[in-house]
């Protein structure tokens, strides 16, 4: 076989990507079913020149500095690269590629799934069915909330911000979201201040990228100044929320309902949650589709070839 690249693959993935890395690469992979302690990474990543990651792996400045100089690429198969210090990658001369695009799609479906989940009384309908509780329909069993004519607030209008807000328009909603600069008027509805957007967000949708500017976003005084009974839905990173914040909002009444992907500790999520029946919950599962996680695999790939080409594809971050 042609000099193909070495890669080592941190996580598992479904069949049609190990035959697609597989296709492109002298791949080896982490069959333990876990993520790896960083001693065991360094180990399987030995002699080879790229690492393929998820968010679950951590890559500080000390454990990029300790990266064996074979590694010219980081490829991490997620949008959001947080967990990697991409000075130090930079100052290493390590390529960093992520998955933009590829997954917005799969991710603003979720979005409107949680929407409607929260909104429609979805936990407690499958509670009331799955504990075999249903004793027919009734005029006013579960009154939900309607998505149409009302205000939908989004906190992070990038790729996935604003496909959320497309698609929530097609069901009636008008969208709203704050930035320092205003895009086309068929985006939404500018607002200059968060708290503005805030006090006018019936609906709330968190799909900011996880920094120390966005880290608790959702904090008691943003429930304060959201409406009262708002919905909110959180596609980003648990860290934007303020658990004691929304807990407390959602035990109140002040917040409606909320829909989750994402969770502050996650597995180890705040196990309060587990106990309200006003929130619909998914187990981060944004961008697990097939045709995302395909597509991601793809994405990864074609930036390392480009990279050997000395291009310089959209997916690189440093
Ligand atoms: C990842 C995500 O695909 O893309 C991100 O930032 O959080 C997910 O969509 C998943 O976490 C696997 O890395």
């Amino acid at each position: 076989m042609p000099n193909r690249r070495k890669v080592f693959v941190t996580f598992p993935v479904l069949p049609s990507v190990r035959a697609l890395i597989h296709d492109h690469c002298d791949a080896a992979f982490n069959e333990t079913g876990r993520t790896l302690a960083f001693e065991e990474l360094l180990a399987r990543v030995r002699g080879r020149e790229m690492l393929m990651i998820t968010v679950s792996d951590r890559l500080d400045r000390a454990s990029i500095s300790r990266l064996p100089p074979c590694v010219r690429i980081i490829a991490t198969y997620s949008v959001g690269h947080e967990h990697i210090d991409l000075a130090a990658a930079r100052e290493r001369g390590v390529t960093v590629l992520n998955t933009p695009d590829v997954l917005t799609d799969a991710v603003a479906e979720i979005g409107i799934f949680l929407l409607l989940g929260a909104a429609r009384r979805a936990t407690e309908s499958i509670s009331l069915l799955r504990n075999r509780q249903w004793s027919g329909w009734s005029p006013v069993q579960l009154p939900g909330k309607q998505l149409s004519g009302k205000n939908l607030g989004i906190v992070g209008m990038g790729r996935i911000g604003r496909a959320i807000a497309h698609r929530a328009r097609a069901f009636g909603m008008t969208t709203h979201y704050c930035r320092q600069s205003p895009l086309a008027s068929s985006e939404g509805v500018w607002h200059r201040t968060n708290a503005e957007l805030l006090a006018m967000s019936q609906f709330l949708v968190l799909s900011c990228s996880s920094s120390p500017s966005t880290r608790e976003f959702l904090d008691c005084a943003a429930v304060a100044q959201l409406p009262t009974s708002a919905v909110v839905v959180n596609v980003s990173r648990g860290d934007i929320v303020k658990d004691d914040a929304l807990i407390g909002g959602l035990q109140s009444g002040k917040v409606g309902a909320a829909g989750l992907d994402v969770y502050k500790n996650e597995p180890q999520l705040d196990s309060r949650y587990f106990d309200l029946p006003n929130v619909f919950m998914t187990p981060h599962i944004g961008s697990s589709t097939v045709e995302a996680r395909e597509a991601m695999a793809r994405n990864l790939l074609e930036g390392a070839d480009a990279i050997e080409r000395g291009g310089a594809p959209k997916n690189r971050l440093t």
